[in-house]
């Protein structure tokens, strides 16, 4: 099975410039990635542009955020609608980095809904801010889940992609342990199945957090994910690359 990476370039270049040759790099990587399907998401004030540089079929484009009202008096939003017009196919929902500025388990949910309404992919972030011995965790992600699914028919629920970010390992120097990831995703295909029912056991679930070329094919293999979200590694051309490679020989 084809592997997922999602490259969240995060507010990141600052120029249009730059962001071209970021994704130069990253169309390379991606044409010689046999087995790996790569989608983009850079800043959504370049995404149009990038889309329209891209003759090719091996690369995706998402959204790292998006308002569920098609057009409104939201000021400073991009709406899913308009990211669809621009050719994405996805949208990040609720990533670390939004829930630390206030995204909600609500909000995530009207956001799934409405990316599903416009035939888009959502890439519904989830993860824990730390862990203890009560294994609090579990039932946080359990919350996460069940409140951003709400309105998600059972028939449907697969088409949402999970992204389990435990925030401890995001933008840090470790990742999580893929014995821990695979136990993880266990869990998260049963939360799901507890409230959409047997679909929940095929939810692609993708892990992110200090993801690189270093540790993502052990990943592959032991950790039951379907691919990755990647921060850092997907805005250094060279580590992308190398990335990439290790995924396309695992
Ligand atoms: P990182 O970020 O790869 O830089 O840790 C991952 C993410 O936030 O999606």
């Amino acid at each position: 099975m084809k592997s997922i990476v999602v490259a969240n370039w995060k507010m990141h270049p600052a120029t249009f410039k730059e962001a071209k040759q970021i994704f130069e790099a990253t169309r390379k990587a991606a044409e010689k990635g046999k087995g790996v399907s790569v989608i983009v998401a850079p800043p959504s004030i370049f995404l149009r542009e990038i889309v329209k540089l891209y003759k090719g079929r091996r690369v995706a484009f998402a959204m790292q955020d998006a308002h569920p009202e098609a057009v409104g008096a939201f000021t400073g939003e991009v709406s899913v609608a308009e990211g669809k017009d621009a050719k994405a196919a996805y949208v990040i929902v609720a990533h670390a980095e939004r829930r630390a500025m206030g995204e909600t388990n609500d909000s995530a949910r009207l956001k799934v809904a409405a990316t599903l309404n416009n035939k888009m992919t959502p890439i519904l972030c989830i993860g824990e801010t730390h862990r203890d011995a009560t294994g609090e965790h579990f039932n946080i992600i359990k919350e996460q889940l069940r409140i951003a699914l709400t309105d998600i028919p059972a028939a449907k629920v697969a088409q949402v992609v999970i992204a389990y970010e435990p925030v401890w390992a995001i933008g840090a120097t470790r990742a999580m342990e893929p014995r821990d990831m695979h136990e993880m995703a266990i869990f998260i295909r049963k939360s799901v199945v507890e409230t959409h029912g047997k679909d929940g056991m095929n939810m692609k679930i993708l892990y992110g957090g200090s993801i690189d070329e270093t540790n993502a094919a052990g990943m592959l293999r032991d950790g039951d994910v379907a691919g990755f979200l990647v921060g850092r590694a997907s805005i250094e051309p060279e580590k992308f690359a190398l990335l990439i490679h290790s995924l396309s020989e695992a």
